[in-house]
């Protein structure tokens, strides 16, 4: 059976199926509402019932005063809905900051030297962050580093990450030998790199290589909200088989009728072949350069769109740059920097 839930005072809506959470059904829907342990010891996702009946699926520990109880406070976390209902809770804006000691579900390639890093939460202490932020990773070994997250906010126990192994990169490197059920721990979520839920403008997503996890995680969760606004996605790479999840990226086209996207490489830019197999910034400056035309080209006025944009240094400073060159207003813009 299937209820719908309104949140007040924000009046959005989601659905809640079968015997799942209040809680449970506005993260899948993509919402942000306040919460912790997600099994009614902490209190933190209190809410109260304005309308309709709620039912209890499991029981608590967190205690309710009588006078809360007669004012509807129940928890999210341990209620599901019978039929329709209309609840007072409030959204997040800033989520806290949180520490977590996750363990290693799967490292698999994506690509060559492009790794598919999970991991996982205990079920009692689950991430909460925002498409499009990141957080900071450490190893026993001491070693750190921040990663912007590719998973969607929908699934707050399972946390991908897109991992780029340089040489240099020490940290990469050490990822690479961990085994399955390492811990790593985990403190986020950090950074602004999200979308603005008020604004009704075109989204363009201009992202380079590993720029892509970011993006993704911002792109799976606009979908997962069902938002208006159209969606131009533009991956560029310095050849195609960087292009790690170009299935995913068909597979949003053919689901969603107001997404596009446009995969870019070199071979099929106009870009100046002796820099791609020159220095990597002399390759990075051409392919933001090539990027960035082919945007203009294909969305004559950026003057509408919200941007973002995503990639390994320097590609997000070179692509402002020249579209701020272009007169796309500071505003508009908002970029990350991606090991
Ligand atoms: S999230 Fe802790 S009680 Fe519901």
């Amino acid at each position: 059976m299937a209820a719908q839930v309104q949140l007040q005072p924000s009046a959005r809506c989601f659905q809640l199926d079968g015997n799942d959470s209040v809680l449970e059904a506005a993260l899948h829907a993509g919402l942000s509402l306040n919460y912790g342990c997600s099994n009614g010891k902490c209190g933190l996702c209190r809410a109260r019932l304005i309308a309709g009946e709620v039912s209890k699926i499991r029981p608590h520990d967190f205690v309710f005063t009588e006078a809360e109880k007669n004012l509807g406070h129940f928890l999210l976390c341990s209620y599901t809905a019978v039929g329709d209902i209309v609840v007072e809770a409030a959204e997040d804006a800033m989520i806290p900051k949180q520490q977590i000691s996750t363990r290693l579900k799967k490292l698999s390639p994506l690509a060559d030297e492009i790794l598919l890093l999970q991991l996982q939460t205990p079920r009692s202490q689950r991430l909460r962050f925002l498409a499009g932020q990141s957080v900071r990773l450490r190893l026993d070994s001491g070693f750190a580093a921040r990663y912007p997250i590719a998973s969607c906010p929908c699934d707050d126990r399972n946390i991908q990450f897109h991992v780029r192994l340089t040489q240099d990169d020490e940290f990469a490197q050490q990822l690479a030998t961990l085994e399955t059920n390492d811990v790593v721990q985990l403190t986020g979520p950090i950074g602004r790199f999200i979308l603005d839920d008020s604004s009704q403008s075109p989204l363009l997503f201009l992202a380079f290589e590993t720029g892509f996890a970011p993006i993704k995680s911002l792109i799976e969760h606009a979908m997962q909200l069902e938002i208006g606004n159209s969606i131009h996605l533009q991956w560029c790479a310095v050849n195609t088989s960087r292009h790690y999840m170009r299935n995913l990226v068909r597979s949003w086209a053919d689901a969603f009728d107001n997404f596009s996207s446009t995969l870019l490489a070199p071979d099929g830019l106009e870009t100046d072949q002796r820099s791609i197999g020159g220095s990597p910034e002399l390759a990075c400056a051409s392919i933001a350069g090539a990027c960035v035309e082919h945007a203009v080209e294909q969305h004559t006025d950026l003057s509408d769109y919200d941007i973002h944009v995503a990639g390994p240094a320097p590609f997000p400073k070179l692509t402002l740059d020249r579209l701020r060159r272009l007169g796309v207003d500071k505003r508009q813009l908002k970029s990350l920097n991606t090991p």
